[in-house]
């Protein structure tokens, strides 16, 4: 596979927002790695073939269209949940000094709140560890053998699906496989800058901003269906455009602009994503505690910006 030609700034939201350009397949990578190697990822390839980042035109309109029913069947729930989630978060918070670890004690909860919603509708229950391990498969470098557990995995959640449910059940799974990292780490990172801008400051005292200060998803790559020039220059049909749509380099107004992509692709998640950074800026607002920036470890795990820890410090006066 070539390396994407990377697009920033006007060039690439330009590239996002438009029709013109095809997402990449990632349901071709398996089939074309099943017909090299002989293994079956059958498994991986039936979920791929619905997740609507990869898939393009009229297959994709129709994919995102019964997703949006299946998420709009869950709304109220999964707001509720949260509501629920994030009270408590508060209040532990509220309660706490010393290291906070956020991925444990804010993000996972909120997202634990939004998977069980999206998923009270089914008999099924899908091991949460699965959703958040099916993303790797969207990692280039990751070992075959890593791919076969994962497909296994999902074929094996498959199986417990009863037939008259799978399509419902795929989308609501395709949905939580697309949110959890983009979510949890995005909370995380929000949370580690909002503590560096504001050393020292009382959480009750800051100027939150109305969106994620952060994000765990900068890029989303595009390929040129025909010859087509951008920002001047020309890139021939099949091009593999990566879309910086977000970055440090950008204006805040930018970044929140583009934070959920745009176009036919923008993303599904965003209402309750802002929902939830709104109440929780609210509640952070009621806690009279100084914050302070505590460790964090980060690594690039294509397409994401993973967080492997991330630590705030929280102090009474
Ligand atoms: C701060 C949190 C989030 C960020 C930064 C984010 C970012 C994005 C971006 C940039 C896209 C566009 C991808 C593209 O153009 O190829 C997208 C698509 C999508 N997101 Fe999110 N997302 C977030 C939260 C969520 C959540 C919580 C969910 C679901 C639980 C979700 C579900 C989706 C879905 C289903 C799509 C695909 C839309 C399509 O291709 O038609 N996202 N997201």
């Amino acid at each position: 596979m070539e390396k994407p030609i990377i697009l920033t700034g006007l060039d690439a939201w330009e590239v996002i927002a438009s029709r013109d350009y095809n997402t990449f397949s990632m349901a071709d990578v398996y089939r074309s790695l099943a017909g090299r190697t002989g293994i079956d990822f059958s498994a991986a390839i039936d979920l791929m073939d619905r997740l609507p980042v990869f898939l393009s035109g009229d297959v994709h309109k129709a994919t995102r269209r019964s997703m949006a029913q299946s998420y709009a069947a869950t709304r109220e729930k999964q707001q509720s949940n949260v509501e629920a989630a994030i009270t408590k978060v508060i209040d532990d918070l509220a309660a706490s000094s010393g290291t906070v670890d956020v991925l444990k004690r804010i993000s996972d909860p909120i997202w634990i709140a939004i998977e069980e919603a999206v998923m009270s509708d089914f008999e099924v229950r899908c091991d949460p560890d699965l959703v958040n391990s099916i993303p790797d498969l969207f990692i280039p470098e990751l070992s075959i053998r890593r791919r076969k557990r994962i497909n296994d995995q999902i074929s094996a959640f498959i199986d417990t699906m009863p037939p008259d449910e799978k399509e419902n059940i795929l989308h609501a799974l395709s949905f939580l496989v697309l949110g959890v990292r983009p979510l949890s780490y995005s909370i995380a990172l929000s949370f580690s800058r909002l503590a560096k801008q504001n050393d020292g400051i009382k959480l009750s005292e800051i100027d939150y901003p109305s969106s994620f200060e952060d994000s765990a998803l900068r890029f989303v790559d595009r390929i040129a269906t025909k010859d087509v020039m951008v920002g001047g220059c020309p890139h021939a049909a099949g091009t593999r455009l990566r879309n910086i749509s977000f970055d440090d380099s950008y204006t805040r107004e930018d970044n929140e602009k583009y934070l959920f992509g745009a176009g036919a692709h923008l993303c599904l998640g965003r209402p309750i994503s802002l929902y939830i950074w709104g109440r929780l800026s609210s509640g952070l607002k009621a806690i009279p505690k100084r914050i302070r920036p505590g460790t964090v470890k980060l690594s690039a795990r294509e397409p994401f910006l993973m967080v492997s820890a991330c630590n705030v410090i929280l102090a009474d006066d």
